[in-house]
């Protein structure tokens, strides 16, 4: 599909394409913001997509500078800066990430800006819906493949463990007559089983992650649920050398959702943190509303990891643990979508990680 901006080039290319047709054309292009910037990056229209996406009318916008349509810490990792140095140099920068509304919500968005002789053209697409449109069809293939898989790899696995166990035990009878045969076998039969356990986990594991079953949403109290899981985990952590903070907002709304699932999937990230600060450490968990979201953070102050490694953990099987099977974020992050939310990964290496769980405000139908 053309983008926004492609569009506009090539229709203004065009024959006989006046100011007035160029207004109405942007005007028409629906779950499109399209506004200009001038040079320094402060916003000099706004058409009416611009304000259906981000909900700042005209009056009170134009005049700001765009870096108010990104989140906070975007703004400090200077995103809105860069955006314009590289369409400055480049003409054009292109990005996806997250856009702020009025409200204070956030969406996922693709961005575009173009350098005009003065000034700049911003196109915004609110990609949410496709996002995970294609995260969910992702995942459904995942499921199913996987589970025919597990389920080939099941059989012949039970059949193969009773094989070992009935030849362990002709191995004890024989080696009556010769011992250290009997112990090398012995010790070779171990190193299978070993293998064979870790086969089976593998497959268990992925199991679960195929039948991610449907949720069974009610409103829950996240910190109500949260405080009464750390109580128990905490003395585990503290064994470990991890000390667990909690900083909770009172404010935050219920949030509709199966309590059970959304523990297993915490679990699966405190379990993360955890192996990741093998030295110590603290683990946060905290809660606080964000515009019209509600947002759960764990952050640890673990090893980190790189932007490569960032990019990859909610791959299935990607791990860097010698036992890992992988799995555990993929799961993770199957069960947060279906209860209606999203999670993201932000980490330094040598530092620490967080992972930031959001849930939009449902709208009412
Ligand atoms: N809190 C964290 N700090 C640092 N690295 C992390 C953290 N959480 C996840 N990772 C990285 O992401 C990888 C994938 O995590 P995931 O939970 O999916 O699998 P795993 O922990 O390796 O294995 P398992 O299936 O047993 O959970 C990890 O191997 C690790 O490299
Ligand atoms: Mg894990």
């Amino acid at each position: 599909m053309m983008s926004a901006d492609a569009m506009m080039r090539t229709q203004t290319k065009q024959k006989g394409m006046n100011a007035a047709q160029l207004r109405l054309l942007v005007e028409g292009l629906r779950g499109y913001a399209v506004f200009m910037l001038g040079p320094d990056g402060c916003i000099a229209n706004w058409n009416k997509g611009a304000e259906r996406l981000l909900g700042h009318v005209v009056t009170e916008i134009v005049g700001h500078h765009f870096s108010r349509l990104y989140p906070r810490e975007d703004v400090e990792r200077g995103k809105p800066a860069q955006a314009l140095r590289v369409a400055a140099t480049g003409g054009r920068w292109e990005d996806e990430g997250w856009r702020v509304r009025a409200d204070g919500s956030r969406f996922w968005s693709l961005a575009v800006v173009t350098k005009l002789p003065r000034g700049f053209l911003a196109v915004i697409q609110d990609i949410t819906e496709r996002e995970r449109q294609e995260e969910t069809e992702r995942h459904a293939l995942i499921g199913t493949m996987s589970a025919k898989f597990a389920h080939e790899i099941r059989n012949p696995l039970s059949s193969i463990k009773l094989n070992v166990g009935l030849v362990r035990y002709e191995i004890e009878a024989l080696s009556k007559d010769n011992l250290a045969a009997g112990n090398e076998a012995r010790s070779l039969l171990q190193s299978i089983d070993s293998e064979l356990r870790r086969i089976q986990r593998v497959t268990q594991d992925y199991l679960k992650f195929a039948r991610v079953s449907k949720s069974r949403r009610e409103p829950v109290s996240l910190n109500d649920l949260l405080r009464q899981k750390l109580l128990f985990m905490r003395p585990e952590f503290e064994a470990a050398g991890v000390t667990v903070k909690t900083d909770f907002d009172e404010t935050i709304p219920p949030v509709r959702l199966d309590a059970d699932q959304f523990w297993q999937a915490l679990l699966n990230s405190v379990v993360n943190a955890n192996e990741a600060m093998s030295g110590g450490g603290t683990l946060t968990v905290s809660t606080a509303r964000e515009g019209a979201d509600t947002v759960v953070k764990i952050a640890d102050t673990g090893k980190g990891m790189t932007e490569e490694q960032r990019r990859d953990i909610f791959k299935p099987f990607f791990s860097t643990k010698k036992t890992g099977t992988g799995l555990g974020l993929p799961l993770t992050q199957q069960i947060i979508i279906e209860n209606g939310g999203r999670i993201d990964c932000e980490s330094v290496l040598g530092k620490g990680t967080t992972f930031i769980i959001r849930f939009p405000q449902e709208r009412r139908r």
